[in-house]
């Protein structure tokens, strides 16, 4: 189709979008190039460089060698200044890089929009980490005439796998730490939305960051990104994508025993009970699952309803969906955008296809949306669910929501809890016992009460069992950019 929209954009200019290593952009070794593809249109944006083994041979030398040199003399207050005049410099050009986000992954401007704020907590939250590090001194418990202190360094050079489904702010989880550590890092985007990691790239490094501390290598997983997790002179993953490929990681790891952080799937419960305030948790049961397409690692994809109001409540959840402006993702009107790629979009409808042969009864969505070639997807909700059927079980990564009925809080817990997952949960109910009971029983790293899906960046983001394991946010995320070093004393 004819796009309405402008897609003019000052960082799709040229032919192709190169690699940022060392502080320079350059092609791939292999020369190739790969389509960046506008979910929207269902078209080329730009064509990108496919980085491969080689360059991230390339890109890992550039970041040892950064770590070895004039960075390493860098103070905590050097890297806090740097990291404060970031933050100013991403702040002038947010609208490019949440446009170009808009273009590249589909998420629509009101919700990259929101971005701003998030971003900039972000990078000032990690400042102030840069002069929050410190060790031990064991001196009372130590036997003898010893003493003995531990103190933090930074653990090296960090490689990063992301994802397409918010790379804006999946980077930040390692771009920050990187810089308020002194570490630095190989930042591997994915092939579907690699450009607002390239641009982040460009703005960093105009504010002043030294060429080698992040370095940007677009390309395929099963090479780029087996290659930077398998790297012998890599110190630290930090991954973020689906179970099935974070279990790879943790395999390639094993290469030289480099330290891992998964962030990966679930299958996120959502707990509404009889007493809650219905008119908020019908809204927020069904954001918990529409956000971003669908596409969110902690999307409250399973509904578990108290029986007296589950007939009532899905249906006010289906309304909530069909009320959603689903459009191309630069239409200021749109509220969800498309599904990030053709392989999602394929993966979300074969869902369709599944929760009509299990017998789930569609209440609203369920077929593609077609609107002038982009992947798009209804909100869809489904009743009469068990919670052993496929779109009960399987992360579908997209706007699905399964819905459940229980009659009992020790039942609700037990389906809850039925999965192999445990990233986010919910639980809404107005009698605060229960909201803490529910909260402590629910498996997963998250729960929010009488809410869904709020983050901060300073306040632990954690996962348990198959949703992974290594924090992001808060305090303990830092550490995961630290190693401990113990150095004795003989006081005799
Ligand atoms: P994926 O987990 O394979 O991709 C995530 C990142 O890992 C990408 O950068 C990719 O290039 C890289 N990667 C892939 N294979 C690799 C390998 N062997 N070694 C190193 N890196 C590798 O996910 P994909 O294929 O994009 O999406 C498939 C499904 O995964 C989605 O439908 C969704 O269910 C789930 N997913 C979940 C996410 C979450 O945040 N929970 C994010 C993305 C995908
Ligand atoms: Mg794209």
């Amino acid at each position: 189709m004819n796009a309405p929209f402008d897609y003019a954009h000052p960082f799709l200019t040229g032919d192709v979008k190169k690699l940022f290593i060392g502080g320079e952009w350059v092609d791939a070794s292999s020369g190739e190039t790969f389509d960046c593809i506008d979910p929207s249109r269902g078209l080329a944006a730009i064509k990108v460089s496919r980085g491969g083994p080689e360059d991230i041979d390339r890109a890992v030398a550039a970041a040892r060698a950064a770590f070895e040199g004039e960075w390493s003399k860098w103070t905590p207050f050097d890297r806090q200044a740097l990291m404060l005049k970031a933050a100013e410099a991403i702040d002038r050009r947010f609208e490019d890089l949440a446009r170009l986000e808009t273009i590249d992954m589909g998420a629509p401007l009101a919700r990259t929009g929101l971005f701003r704020r998030w971003i900039q907590q972000t990078f000032r939250y990690y400042a102030s980490q840069a002069m929050n590090t410190r060790g031990d001194i064991f001196s009372n418990s130590v036997p003898g005439n010893f003493m003995a202190y531990s103190h933090k360094a930074p653990v090296g050079v960090v490689g990063a796998i992301i994802p397409w489904n918010g790379p804006m702010i999946t980077q930040l989880w390692s771009i920050c730490p990187t810089l308020a550590t002194g570490c630095t890092l190989v930042l591997k985007p994915a092939e579907e939305a690699p450009l607002s990691t390239l641009m982040m790239a460009e703005i960093l490094h105009e504010a002043g960051v030294p060429a080698g501390v992040i370095n940007v290598v677009p390309g395929p997983g099963p090479t780029a990104g087996a290659a930077l997790a398998g790297h012998m002179d890599v110190n630290k993953i930090n991954f973020t994508g689906s179970t099935v490929t974070g279990r790879k990681i943790i395999e390639a790891s094993a290469s030289n025993m480099k330290r891992v952080a998964v962030e990966l799937g679930g299958k996120s419960p959502d707990i509404v009970f009889a007493d809650a305030d219905l008119d908020a948790a019908a809204t927020g049961a069904a954001m918990a699952c529409f956000t971003n397409t669908g596409q969110v690692c902690f999307a409250g994809t399973r509904l578990f309803v108290e029986r007296s109001i589950y007939d009532d409540f899905v249906e006010r959840v289906a309304e909530v969906g069909r009320k959603l402006k689903v459009g191309p993702a630069l239409s200021e009107e749109s509220q969800l955008g498309p599904l990030a790629s053709q392989a999602q979009l394929d993966r979300v409808t074969s869902y369709f296809q599944v929760a009509r042969e299990d017998g789930a009864r569609l209440v609203t969505g369920g077929e593609p949306l077609d609107i002038g070639g982009g992947f798009f997807v209804p909100p869809t909700v489904y009743a009469g669910v068990t919670n052993d059927m496929r779109i009960a079980r399987e992360e579908i990564f997209g706007p699905v929501l399964a819905a459940i009925p229980f009659d009992t809080e020790e039942e609700a817990l037990a389906l809850a809890n039925d999965t192999i997952y445990g990233l986010g949960g919910g639980v809404w109910s107005r009698d605060v016992g229960r909201v803490h009971r529910v909260a402590h029983a629910i498996r997963t790293g998250m729960v929010w009460t009488n809410c869904y899906g709020v983050t901060d960046p300073a306040v632990t983001f954690i996962g348990t069992r198959q949703s992974g394991y290594g924090v992001k946010g808060g305090p303990y995320a830092v550490d995961e950019f630290l190693a401990a070093k113990t150095v004795w004393m003989n006081l005799a």
